[in-house]
């Protein structure tokens, strides 16, 4: 069987798609281009609306393939799956599965049973209330791990119920996986070549306070992760203010291979919409967090995630958030529009900001992030550092082959070297040249390894 999957949403979407993909290449399916697949699966996101309706988009555009055969069917996975559901066979009648993320561990066998002519429709979308181990989740094809990264999940779902927030709804309550079993992962990927490993949650800060805990903090996992012998990068997203540890901080300024760089997303720099939206601190406790940070590890860099035109919010709230992000100094940070969810409280909070309103403020929001992200690369010119090669670069010219790596705290480095292959998953020591807008231009100054 040929299979294609198209993956929106976070990086636990796309690890999960990754996941999948393993699975049913296990099983003898082949990923295939679109035009050729008999199956198409959508991973899909539900965190605003903009997303949502790309999902039935692309099934319009998937039906318009049905025509070429007739046995070609769809699976719909992922947080707008969870969401709607049955809804999605009785819309879309080439739609044969859905599954939500707790439902994928049993995907790739429905969709066998599928391709094998059973004629029913499956709809996988129980919650468990304890992590559910997947097959091999650290068996790697070569293309995948090519690059030498990997990502690895440490929990799933959400308990925080952030008022504007529906992935609580679409992934269940938080479940942490076994601690041994997040080490053991991590120890095959670095036998096998790994280098970098990115630990995945929805708030890994909150690791172990669950029914899966087990007395191992996330701090304790850090420090047992990072301790693998090999593993030259380690990185962990996302981070929940409310749940940041002490242990964690110091984390950042004893462990070598934790990589200097946390998303630490703040969504709001007015005290009283932060309260409205549950966040649970408020922009004091956020900014000795930030110093605590920067004084374990001086060369952090900070991301962020921001929402403008939460209900409520006025312009002075609004020049709040402008003055928090001066004032922390983000190196870059995504930022949203308020978009109304089904279910979640912030639908009933009143008055909603006129679209046009939020636009505008959005827009300054992003002029005033591009000048402190131009300022803050700027700040590396000249600096020497390491690339961790990812590819070629998307701009090639003649002066040599143009590669893009990252440093350690996850900028994107691009110089060129004569080496036309077998750079990707190497260390290349490189001196700052030149800052771009959005990456780093540099040159080559020792022996990759
Ligand atoms: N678990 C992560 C966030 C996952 S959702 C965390 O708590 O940091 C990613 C981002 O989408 C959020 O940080 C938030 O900024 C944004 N977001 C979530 N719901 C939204 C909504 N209803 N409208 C606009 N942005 C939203
Ligand atoms: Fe959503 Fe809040 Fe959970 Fe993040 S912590 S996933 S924003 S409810
Ligand atoms: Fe989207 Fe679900 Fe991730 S809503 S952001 S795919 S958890």
């Amino acid at each position: 069987m040929k299979f294609h999957i198209t993956t929106f949403g976070c990086q636990m979407n796309v690890h999960d798609s990754d996941w999948l993909t393993r699975a049913l290449e296990s099983r003898g399916w082949e990923a295939a281009d679109e035009d050729e697949a008999q199956v198409y699966v959508l991973n899909t996101c539900s965190v605003r609306d903009k997303p949502e309706q790309k999902v039935y988009s692309e099934l319009g555009r998937i039906a318009a393939h049905l025509r070429r055969d007739e046995d070609v069917f769809a699976a719909v996975g992922g947080c707008v799956a969870q969401q709607v559901g049955r809804g999605f066979f009785e819309r879309f009648p080439f739609v044969k599965l859905v599954f939500g993320s707790d439902g994928i561990a049993n995907a790739p066998n429905a969709l066998e049973r599928i391709a094998e002519g059973s004629d029913e429709r499956v709809a996988l979308l129980d919650f468990v209330s304890i992590y559910e181990e997947r097959e091999n989740p650290e068996e790697r094809t070569v293309t995948l791990s090519e690059n030498r990264q990997a990502f690895v999940n440490i929990m799933q779902g959400c308990d925080n119920f952030c008022s504007y927030c529906i992935v609580p709804y679409t992934r269940g309550r938080q479940k942490s996986r076994h601690p041994d079993a997040v080490v053991e992962e991590c120890r095959a990927l670095v036998e096998s070549g790994v280098r970098e490993v990115t630990l995945l949650g929805q708030n890994v800060n909150s690791f172990g306070m669950d029914k899966g805990g087990v007395g191992v903090s996330f701090a304790d996992l850090l420090y047992r992760v990072a301790a693998l012998d090999g593993l030259e990068r380690l990185r962990f997203t996302t981070s929940h203010p409310k749940d940041i540890a002490p242990e964690v901080i110091k984390a950042f300024g004893e462990l070598t291979n934790l990589c200097p760089s946390l998303h630490l997303p703040l969504q709001a720099g007015s005290d009283s919409i932060l309260k409205a939206m549950r966040r649970k601190y408020n922009t004091k406790r956020y900014l000795e967090i930030v110093d605590a940070l920067k004084e374990a590890r001086p060369d952090i860099a900070l991301t962020t995630d921001l929402i403008v035109g939460f209900p409520g919010e006025t312009e002075e709230d609004f020049q709040q958030t402008l003055e928090m992000v001066e004032r922390v100094g983000y190196e870059s940070s995504f930022s949203f529009k308020y978009s109304d969810r089904p279910g979640v409280a912030a639908v009933n909070m009143e008055p909603k900001v006129d679209p046009q309103e939020a636009s505008e403020r959005l827009m300054r929001l992003q002029t005033l992030q591009n000048n402190i992200t131009r300022k803050c690369l700027k700040n590396l010119e000249s600096r020497e550092t390491v690339a961790f090669v990812e590819g070629l670069s998307r701009k090639q010219d003649e002066s040599g082959t143009w590669w893009k790596g990252r440093d350690p705290a996850g900028r994107i480095i691009n110089f060129s070297m004569s080496e036309i292959n077998g750079l990707v998953g190497m260390m290349v020591p490189v001196r700052i040249t030149e800052a771009k807008k959005h990456s780093l231009v540099g040159e080559r100054i020792g022996t990759p390894w």
